[in-house]
């Protein structure tokens, strides 16, 4: 037998506790073990709560009882549950957190600490929900040079681009839809304005590469600009508007993370990924492309990722496992994103001929070096031209704009 902690009664924990009470024995066969749920860390009181026991305001009786062999922390936020996770790392308890901005800012820290103590640090749950990801990538796909990950990260604004395409929603009221559901964070700009796929791009790049990459060095842009007619003219591209978390390996060796919106042509299977699911598109020089795709959010979901890794960290209890990067400390190997070479999504404020904008975009390339490149698609109000570097990117919209022609909005183009 094994004791289970699990720290906080929110969304999450209370899913934690549901799925171990509603699969426990199948849990149990998969573990080769009985895990028992012991304590549940909250400092509100459940009085009605079938698991009234279980309930304890400090983290004394967790580390003084030495049957617990790991604690899913379910707190979210950096402190106190670093602090507490620390605790029961330098205990020899391993760990399960579902927590983003705690791994985002603390791995290395934590990864160290499990490491020096023979237990482990699991985070599948950080990063897409449900989806399998932190795994595949570091045990499935370590063979790999890895080129680059793109991915819808964040279900909230993936579940709101797609209400507002699809059903007209107005902005605040899918977001509101989005926080019913239970799937919009405490605090709903850590969704709408990026910070919550920086995060998961941190800890996917950390993953990759092998240096903690921090979110202060990442950046970062939300949907908040975004609106019905940007979304509209994606649709008649043939494509969808997508918040993008994304890490390249540029030639000079450094990596490029970044989040933001951009247009992803229905080429490429993430365009066509809505409502709450999430998907990660994983680059290397072996499989060429994997997809990993599921729900990004939600009760169970996310559960269903934290109980895995307490599974995974009750057979492996008193074993490292090698799921590790290091803390480079200064941030030089991470480029900014005025080194993104992309094709650039313009919408105008007005109706054009559609012939007209594009061969003055496809003479402005030609002349600016460009000479066999056809702008990629084009509509009346909106076109998509080819790859260029930031420097090109901008040309061109000064040269549309002296012209005459009037620019509503632009988006950054994601590779097919
Ligand atoms: N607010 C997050 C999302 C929850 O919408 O994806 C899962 O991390």
């Amino acid at each position: 037998m094994k004791k289970i902690a699990v720290l906080g009664y929110g969304t999450v924990g209370s899913g934690v506790v549901e799925l171990l009470t509603k699969n426990h024995e199948k849990i149990n066969e998969k573990a080769g073990d009985e895990l028992r749920l012991a304590y549940i860390l909250d400092l509100r009181d459940f009085p009605d709560s079938p698991f009234a026991d279980k309930f304890v305001k400090a983290m004394d009786p967790i580390l003084a009882d030495e049957e617990v062999a790991v604690v899913a922390e379910c707190l979210g936020g950096t402190e106190p549950a670093f602090s507490f996770l620390m605790s029961c790392l330098n205990r020899g308890i391993s760990v399960v957190t579902s927590n983003k901005e705690l791994i985002a800012n603390k791995g290395a820290e934590l990864l160290a600490a499990a490491k020096s103590h023979s237990c482990n640090c699991f985070f599948e749950a950080s990063v897409g929900g449900a989806i399998p990801i932190i795994r595949p990538l570091h045990r499935c796909l370590a063979a790999n040079e890895i080129s680059a990950i793109y991915g819808i990260l964040n279900g909230t604004t993936n579940f709101i681009l797609n209400k507002m395409l699809s059903d007209d929603m107005p902005f605040q009221d899918a977001l509101k839809l989005a926080q019913d559901l239970g799937y919009a964070e405490r605090e709903p700009s850590a969704d709408v304005d990026g910070h919550d796929a920086c995060r998961k791009i941190c800890i996917l790049s950390s993953l990759a590469f092998g240096r903690h990459v921090y979110p202060e060095s990442v950046h970062t842009e939300g949907i908040r600009d975004i609106s019905l007619e940007d979304a509209a003219a994606a649709d008649a591209l043939d494509g969808s508007v997508k918040l993008i978390a994304f890490v390249k390996k540029l030639d000079d060796g450094s990596i490029l993370p970044a989040v933001m919106p951009m247009y992803v042509p229905h080429e490429n299977m993430i365009s066509r990924v809505d409502g709450v699911f999430n998907c990660v598109e994983v680059c290397g020089d072996a499989i060429d492309r994997a997809y990993f795709c599921g729900r990004g959010a939600g009760k169970l979901p996310t559960a269903s990722a934290v109980m895995g890794d307490v599974i995974e960290a009750s057979k492996h209890h008193k074993t490292v496992f090698s799921q590790f990067w290091v803390d480079a400390g200064t941030q030089n190997f991470i480029s900014g994103v005025e080194k993104l070479v992309c094709g650039v999504m313009i919408r105008f404020s007005a109706a054009y001929n559609a012939a007209e904008i594009s061969s003055f975009a496809s003479e402005y390339l030609a002349k600016a070096g460009h000479p066999d490149e056809e702008i990629a698609a084009v509509d009346n109000a909106c076109l998509i031209t080819v790859p260029m570097n930031q420097s090109e990117r901008q040309a061109l919209l000064d040269a549309f704009r002296q012209k005459g022609y009037l620019i509503a909005h632009t988006l950054p183009v994601m590779d097919a």
